[in-house]
């Protein structure tokens, strides 16, 4: 039976794959991650098998389904090695033109390649800017594995990590590196996952266990998904190196439901890494023993949340404990139970290889290495996005993201998920990591970033996160059960135009007591959007109280349609269109909305031609009286 012994049998076996594979060998990376999936990348990639076997090319190139790029917006995403030459947007009918324009002839098939704002088309995946100002030491090797091939991850040096910790590290020396690198939990709370190790390793009982968290409830958030899709080896990687330093044989993956590919290509990963004796019994030859387990969580966001999660795990429903005792303390089973982010593990294997004072090099004083966000909303380019701690919002959103589509202003940013803050423009400038972002009422998170340009109102985005949250508490305690429901009371009040004076103050009191008193981090943090939005942009709360308007023209209580007599040309579309029936006029006669009856639906605004621009969205519930003369006319 083929099995890896030692560190030298891993080497060996990794040189015998290269020299099985010939660097100059055309390659044809195709992505297979959820997005490109939705895409159709999966008909792109066999229409790609199929031409490569019409023009004779059988054997001449390799075919490589891989895990998300990260530009998943302009999915499907083709890369052909060696000279990396990326195609976006690539559809099954394409491809016969990239095999006789670029593999046969040499040639560049230009629709297909990355476009510049000065209209330059971008050749290579790396100077794409979206691309080129990342620095993607955790996420990079997606584009180049199979994830359902441990050849390919091992051909890269995985599993290298492993060895040089098994083999050549005793469990306190890899833990003094993993606390040395300072290297802080990307799941949420950035708590060091050193000090995390060492109190679970620490603490008394011979069975203890280790876990992957990969609930990912935050909406928007992919980064855990795509991981664990595109490169499970490097995530399973660092939990065995995690359960040796800890003193574990027991793992758990807590991968939600709704993640079907994830959990696919995980399983298949760890029957391969089973099968080469990097999981099971006596690990590389070590004598080291440890295996893991997949749960597959209900869908639950507070599932994701350390000790619902490990009750889950348990076989209750997934609900908090107060955690008077850490769970690396007592966890699963009463036992030590040491958990972490999907990205926290997949940088153990990168500081074990490279060092903690590598590691060191990148980030900020507090906050090292990089971390990965979802850039989504607002923003020109969205995707996963993968930059050293420290780089501006200003940087991540303008020269990564491409700034805000349709030459709209940027407004503010939300980081950190559902529960976090909402950041305002003057602050684009901030660095980010994990302190930076909780002074400014904010937090990492996992992950999440979401943009909004100046047509998002700041009131109705606290309402949309709190309306999250409190469908998802599980109700367990008051503070966090009652206090967002009421908190999302008074919100929906203000956006339906009934605010009163004093609900701001009742919103703050109410969002302290809630912060200060919740079981869990879930109501703990909740009130940071309310208290992020009323602090950067209490003018908006005061005008939808006060003036009942709002200002982006969002809440639909808040806002009115109006005609304006002298550009009415008396078309009729509008007229007719309106499903309402609120608009009165007539051939040759101005246009009046009956605000009474108007739904608010800016199905007159749309059809309204461009040539006329006729229709306005006013902030507010007023409009102008229409004029005598304007009646006058509509009435004859
Ligand atoms: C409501 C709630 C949901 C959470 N969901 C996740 C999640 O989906 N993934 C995750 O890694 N951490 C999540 N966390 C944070 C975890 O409780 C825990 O801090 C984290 O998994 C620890 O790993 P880390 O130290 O590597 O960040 C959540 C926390 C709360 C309060
Ligand atoms: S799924 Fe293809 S780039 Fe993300």
């Amino acid at each position: 039976m083929f099995r890896l012994n030692s560190a030298i049998d891993l080497e060996k076996f990794r040189q015998e794959i290269l020299t099985h594979r010939d660097p100059n060998k055309p390659s044809v990376a195709i992505c297979s991650g959820t997005g490109c999936h939705a895409y159709g990348s999966e008909k792109v990639a066999e229409a790609f098998v199929g031409e490569i076997e019409q023009n004779g090319l059988r054997g001449k190139v390799d075919i490589r389904r891989t895990g998300c790029h990260g530009f998943c917006e302009r999915g499907t995403i083709v890369v052909i090695f060696p000279e990396e030459t990326c195609y976006l947007r690539v559809k099954p009918e394409d491809v016969s033109e990239i095999i006789s324009t670029t593999l046969l002839e040499k040639k560049l098939v230009d629709r297909l390649l990355y476009e510049d704002d000065n209209g330059q088309k971008i050749v290579h995946e790396g100077e794409i800017p979206f691309y080129k100002h990342q620095n993607r030491i955790v996420f990079g090797n997606n584009r180049l594995i199979n994830p359902k091939s441990i050849d390919d991850y091992i051909a890269l040096g995985g599993y290298g990590a492993l060895a040089k910790a098994l083999l050549g590290m005793t469990p306190e020396q890899a833990l003094e590196e993993v606390k040395e690198a300072n290297l802080r939990g990307r799941g949420g709370g950035g708590f060091p996952a050193g000090i995390k190790w060492e109190t679970a390793r620490n603490a008394s009982g011979d069975i203890k266990y280790v876990i992957v968290n990969a609930d990912e409830g935050d909406p928007g958030a992919y980064m855990d998904r795509s991981l664990l899709e595109g490169n499970p080896h490097s995530v399973l990687e660092g939990l065995i190196i995690g359960a040796y330093a800890i003193g574990s044989h027991q793992g758990f993956f807590y991968v939600r439901q709704e993640y079907p590919l994830a959990v696919r290509n995980l399983s298949i990963a760890l029957e391969q890494a089973r099968e080469y004796g990097l999981l099971g019994q006596n690990i590389l030859g070590s004598g080291f023993d440890f295996d893991v387990i997949v749960h597959r969580g209900a869908g639950a966001f507070i599932s994701g949340e350390s000790s619902a999660l490990m009750t889950a795990i348990e076989g209750k429903v997934g609900e908090p404990r107060p955690k008077y005792i850490r769970t690396a303390v007592r966890g699963i089973w009463q036992k030590p139970s040491n958990l972490n982010n999907v990205e926290t593990w997949a940088n153990v294997p990168l500081i074990i290889n490279k060092g903690a004072e590598w590691f060191r090099t990148i980030g900020t004083e507090g906050s090292k290495g990089t971390k990965i966000f979802s850039l989504v909303g607002k923003v020109n380019n969205t995707g996963l996005v993968e930059v050293p701690m420290g780089m501006t919002l200003r940087q991540v959103i303008f020269d990564i993201g491409g700034g805000i589509p349709q030459g709209k202003k940027f407004k503010a940013v939300q980081t950190g998920g559902p529960s976090g803050g909402i950041i305002p423009q003057r602050l684009l400038d901030l660095p980010i990591d994990f302190d930076e972002l909780s002074k400014v009422g904010s937090m990492m998170g996992s992950g999440g970033m979401i943009v909004m340009d100046e047509t998002t109102c700041m009131v109705d985005v606290a309402r949309y996160f709190l309306n999250f949250l409190a469908g998802e508490s599980c109700g367990k305690c008051l503070p966090c059960r009652e206090g967002i429901y009421q908190m999302l009371k008074i919100l929906n009040r203000i956006c339906e135009g009934t605010g009163e004076e004093g609900d701001i103050e009742l919103l703050e009191e109410i969002a302290e007591v809630v912060r200060d008193f919740s079981l869990c981090a879930l109501g703990q943090t909740a009130p940071n959007p309310v208290l992020s939005t009323i602090k950067y942009f209490r003018d908006e709360y005061e005008a939808h109280i006060g003036e009942k308007s709002c200002p982006a023209g969002v809440c639909k209580a808040l806002i009115s349609y109006y005609i304006e007599p002298d550009k009415c040309q008396s078309c009729l579309i509008c007229l007719r269109e309106c499903p309402a029936e609120a608009i009165v006029g007539g051939k040759n006669l101005v246009h009046i909305i009956n605000q009474d009856k108007c739904t608010k639906c800016a199905t007159c605004l749309e059809v309204c031609p461009p040539r006329f621009s006729a229709v306005t969205k006013l902030p507010g519930m007023k409009v102008p009286e229409p004029t005598s003369l304007v009646l006058e006319v509509v009435r004859k």
